[in-house]
């Protein structure tokens, strides 16, 4: 069709999804960092009740945020919500709108969605390469530029599952001039157990940085698309003037806090993670294959040259993980943890393929 379109939107890539297919066919599904449990029981009980309110525009905003912000010990209009994450990612883009300033820095490899939502508010995106697999918060600092108006960074990082700790960031977010957003992207948060992960909630009130959360890994709800964003009050203002009135519907608010509600539930993935996160760096470490050790609920593991190939071949036995050809890393795959069985259904494959 010959219709005009800005060459920014032409030459933007379409979002690397995994293929969707169904829990329930003998799918085993490591390929986007997803809980590989079902949703607490109080989550389910609440989304049943909620679907007889369907008839109504979503109320429960306030609530939910009161919810957040009771659990971080801040005030609820210090909480945005969004259609997951990247809706926030999308209104950090929108309220930061400025004349001059059109620089956004990420690191390299990242999400693929802030480069995505990036070109499509109009912003120049400066990729940062991380070191030694981790990100450099000095190379960011350096990167900074008079055009510079946000820095995404994600702790820990996918899709390597490394951190920066809070001595660095204490040591970075001091130096970066107040014009400046710092979002700092915790989707993963809840996976870490380094006692050096920063306490981001330290600097919202002196600094423009904003933290973002998501239901969508620990808390199982990916599905529904909530997430949220927490940061110095008149800041999350302007971000949620930029929001669609109703972006996050009503199952999902009521489901998020129920979520929030169960403590128990939480403990049992995060002790999951932690237990099989084990067995997958026995297993690597048998095989002698090289990974990279993770706070998050995936590991990047170098396969080599045949990675692609291997990535297909567990495809066909129905076990989806991701090759990282997309994010500049040809050999290696990233695969999220899954439940035991799932876990050793790919090792299994893993090694029949590779031998
Ligand atoms: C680092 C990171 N941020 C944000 C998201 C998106 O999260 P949400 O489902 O809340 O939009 C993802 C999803 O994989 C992610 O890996």
């Amino acid at each position: 069709m010959n219709i005009d379109i800005d060459r920014g939107i032409k030459e933007i890539p379409h979002y690397p999804k995994a293929l969707a297919y169904g829990d329930s066919d003998g799918w085993v599904r490591l390929a986007s960092n997803e809980n590989p449990y079902p949703p607490s029981k109080a989550v389910l009980e609440a989304i049943l009740d909620a679907l007889f309110g369907i008839t109504r525009y979503p109320g429960g905003e306030f609530e939910l945020k009161q919810s957040i912000a009771k659990k971080f010990g801040i005030k609820a209009e210090q909480v945005v919500l969004g259609d997951g994450s990247d809706e926030v990612i999308e209104m950090i883009l929108k309220a930061s709108r400025h004349k001059e300033k059109k620089g956004v820095i990420i690191t390299e490899p990242a999400f693929a969605f802030y480069s995505i939502a990036s070109k499509i508010y109009g912003y120049n995106v400066k990729m940062v390469p991380l070191k030694n697999m981790k990100v450099d918060l000095d190379d960011i600092k350096d990167a900074i530029d008079a055009n510079t108006r946000i820095i995404f960074l994600n702790n820990p990082l996918n899709p390597t599952g490394t951190i920066f700790k809070e001595n660095e960031f204490e040591d970075f977010i001091k130096d970066i001039p107040s014009n400046i957003i710092v979002a700092v992207d915790e989707a993963y948060g809840e996976f870490v157990t380094d006692r050096d992960f920063p306490q981001s909630l330290r600097y919202i009130d002196d600094h423009p940085v904003l933290i973002l959360k998501t239901f969508s890994k620990a808390y199982a709800l990916a599905g529904l698309r909530i997430g949220y964003c927490i940061g110095e009050a008149s800041l999350i203002s302007y971000l949620e003037r930029t929001r669609q009135p109703f972006s996050i519907n009503s199952i999902a608010l009521v489901a998020a806090r129920a979520a929030l509600s169960d403590e128990d539930y939480l403990k049992a993935i995060l002790e999951n993670n932690t237990r099989e996160k084990a067995f997958y760096y026995r297993a690597f470490h048998n095989l002698s294959l090289e990974y990279i050790p993770t706070e998050a609920n995936f590991i990047l593991v170098k396969i080599g040259k045949d990675a692609e190939s291997i990535t297909k071949r567990l495809f066909e036995e129905k076990i989806l993980v991701r090759w990282m050809g997309a994010y500049g890393l040809p050999e290696y795959i990233r695969v999220t943890i899954g439940r035991p069985e799932e876990n050793k259904r790919f090792m299994e494959a893993l090694i029949r393929i590779i031998k």
